[in-house]
């Protein structure tokens, strides 16, 4: 059972309090209402549904295969199990660079159809943050995300760590105040060096929320499957397991199938 009441839910204005008040904010992914329930119960700040579910959920090589309805769907379980963390949920390739009333319309109905508190963004482009202060001003709260940006990939070619030259540092630091002016309550900033994370921290009065980042933004996040250790072979520098988990459930599911076939389960006591 939660310890949280409603009372202490989440705001973006309590998270930009914490920044304020020198407090680190943490966030982790969820997809499901389970697993939302455990996050939320161990006191996480923010829960990201991140379009990550395509790769953890769906099994797809890249974020932008998943939809605005398949996002919807996720996020309403992991609503659910909040009672404390504030739930942002990303805004899916295609779902707002067509326009901005696009973009506008389908983060109105993410936020009317799942119950999310917000919404997250990738990019800092001009129109991009045109769209974010058309949202802000209709109400909706939208993390930026800077850096790395997966839905990006095919005009980065790769995953590799964003910013590393002096221009485009300069560029994501002028994007950061951009989305800051603009009103967003947090900014990711993804993969880039920490020296640049620190310059940014220390530019913009919304908190940043790093992955690979370095230690000094405001707060940190990172793919819940990614630090549990259920995502063998993905081990990049930036990821700390917290868990194995993987080993844990194939062990469990090997004594399962072993007790099944030996017919030692279900046993006397576990049949009625
Ligand atoms: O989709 C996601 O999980 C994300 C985090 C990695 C920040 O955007």
């Amino acid at each position: 059972m939660s310890v949280h009441t409603q009372s202490t839910r989440m705001t973006t204005a309590k998270i930009r309090q914490m920044k304020a008040n020198g407090e680190k904010i943490t966030m982790l992914t969820s997809y499901d209402f389970t697993l939302a329930s455990l996050v939320d119960e161990a006191g996480v700040d923010m829960i990201l549904v991140g379009d990550s579910a395509s790769n953890v959920v769906c099994g797809n090589q890249y974020t932008l295969p998943i939809t605005v309805d398949e996002m919807i769907f996720l996020t309403k379980g992991v609503v659910r199990a909040a009672q404390h963390a504030l739930v942002v949920c990303d805004m899916p390739f295609g779902s707002y660079q067509i326009s901005e009333e696009d973009g506008v319309r389908n983060a109105i109905r993410i936020m009317k159809e799942s119950g999310c508190d917000a919404v997250k963004i990738e990019g800092g482009e001009s129109d991009v943050v045109a769209t974010i202060r058309h949202l802000i001003q209709a109400g909706v709260p939208v993390c930026g995300h800077l850096g790395l940006t997966p839905q990006s990939v095919n005009q980065f070619g790769g995953y590799g760590l964003r910013a590393k030259d002096e221009a485009e540092a300069e560029k994501l630091l002028h994007d950061a105040k951009l989305l800051d002016e603009a009103g967003c309550f947090a900014i990711v900033l993804e993969k880039i060096p920490a020296e640049l994370a620190k310059r940014v921290t220390e530019s913009v009065s919304c908190p940043t929320i790093g992955i690979g980042a370095g230690s000094a933004t405001d707060g940190q996040v990172l793919v819940l499957h990614d630090m549990l250790g259920l995502n063998q072979g993905f081990k990049p520098k930036f990821l700390r397991h917290f868990a194995h988990l993987a080993d844990e459930v194939k062990n469990a599911v090997g004594a399962y199938n072993t007790a099944v076939k030996e017919s030692s389960f279900p046993s006397v006591e576990e049949s009625y």
